[in-house]
């Protein structure tokens, strides 16, 4: 198993008086400098807490992504520690961290240096300076081939930290999961979910496509979805695939503007689709009851919108649900703990798109990056 041959960070490697950088995912939404979701944050907590008590220095590296204009960490360091709970040293650059005496410090947005996404030689050796070991417990991160995912380990001993192991071993389950199992696919961009359909067409016992993913599909089918977006370039390639299948399931009805609900057949030139109907959720409520594992990525409504009346209601029903149930992607999991229902799930990932090429691929840059590394300290 992938898992077993990870080196996995543990009790007898010596960390007191040392310097351990720690490769986390603090890629969180903020507003007007207030995190506004830290539950990537409070994942990896367990393992800060357990180097702080064994006495090492932190160095936390993490990216977080750029929209428009550069982010820096800085303005969200108060944040960062009340969150964490313990005291966070800013360091704006590689040398600043190396430099720092702090027992915990955070190296600025790792993708304000154009090293990180370059894979630079260079600034893989400016990071590897500011430590003698690293951890890699950025799963969410490790599908990316960045410099602090896959060049580190690389140059200092490495190691996955217990979140990154969790996940693997929790999704490879899914991977070749218990049967009935059904999947549920939402979300937008069929790019990032073609590797997980076609690695589960043969696999599952049911596939429910929804969210903005869906309009491509009925598209597919031929039915018009007004002025829905739809990635026409995915159009042919769907309906040789995917459409017809047995075990493929789409909506039948969905609700527009106003939360109108249309059957997908009467769909008008201007309506654009912004959450799925009763009738089909009713389908997938019935159709999850025979499962014995579920396996869910990607909101069924545009959420963000706030049109998340299917999306809420499926994860109050899986909350119950006797299956193991897994899902993963940022905007469900913000709806899960809106709804306080975190601990109700057999596994809550914290990657979207690194969940979703892991469970098409089986391994990821950043895992491939640590089965290579050779430890000796
Ligand atoms: C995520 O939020 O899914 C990860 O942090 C990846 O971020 P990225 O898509 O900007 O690399």
């Amino acid at each position: 198993m992938l898992s077993n041959r990870l080196p996995l960070f543990n009790d007898s490697i010596h960390v007191s008086d040392k310097r351990v950088i720690v490769r986390v995912d603090f890629n969180v939404p903020a507003e007007q400098n207030k995190i506004t979701d830290d539950y990537r944050i409070l994942r990896t907590l367990p393992l800060l807490e357990q180097l702080r008590s064994r006495g090492a220095r932190i160095m936390l590296l993490s990216h977080l992504t750029e929209k428009k204009e550069h982010r820096s960490f800085e303005p969200l360091m108060e944040n960062f520690q009340q969150v964490c709970g313990f005291s966070i040293k800013f360091a704006p650059t590689p040398l600043a961290a190396r430099q720092s005496k702090a027992p915990v410090t955070l190296l600025e947005n790792l993708r304000a240096f154009p090293g990180e996404e370059n894979k630079d030689p260079q600034f893989a050796k400016e990071l590897a300076l500011v430590g003698d070991l690293f951890i890699n417990e950025a799963f969410s991160q490790s599908h990316r081939s960045n410099t602090s995912i896959v060049e580190l380990p690389k140059l200092l001993p490495s190691y996955a930290g217990p979140l990154f192991y969790e996940e693997i071993r929790k999704l490879g389950e899914a991977s070749s999961p218990e049967k009935p199992f059904l999947l549920i696919l939402g979300g937008v961009k069929f790019a990032t979910k073609i590797g997980v359909l076609e690695h589960f067409m043969e696999v599952a016992d049911s596939i429910f496509i929804g969210g903005a993913l869906a309009n491509t599909f009925l598209v597919a089918s031929g039915f018009s979805v007004g002025e829905s977006p739809v990635e026409q370039d995915a159009v042919p390639h769907v309906r040789n695939a995917f459409i017809g299948k047995p075990n493929v399931m789409l909506p039948s009805d969905v609700r527009v503007e106003g939360n109108e609900v249309r059957s997908v057949s009467d769909i008008r030139t201007g309506d654009v689709i912004y959450d799925l109907g009763p009738v089909s959720s009713a389908a997938l409520a019935e159709k999850l009851q025979e499962m014995r594992m579920i396996l869910w990525n990607g909101p069924l409504g545009f959420v963000e919108r706030g049109y998340n009346q299917a999306t809420s209601e499926l994860i109050d029903l899986l909350a119950h649900s006797k299956a193991r149930v897994i899902i993963g992607g940022g905007d469900t999991l913000a709806l899960i703990r809106k709804q306080g229902l975190e601990d109700s799930f057999y596994y809550l990932s914290t990657g979207g798109g690194a969940m979703l090429e892991f469970l098409a691929k089986g391994t990821l840059p950043g895992i491939d990056a640590l089965l290579e590394t050779r430890n000796s300290m």
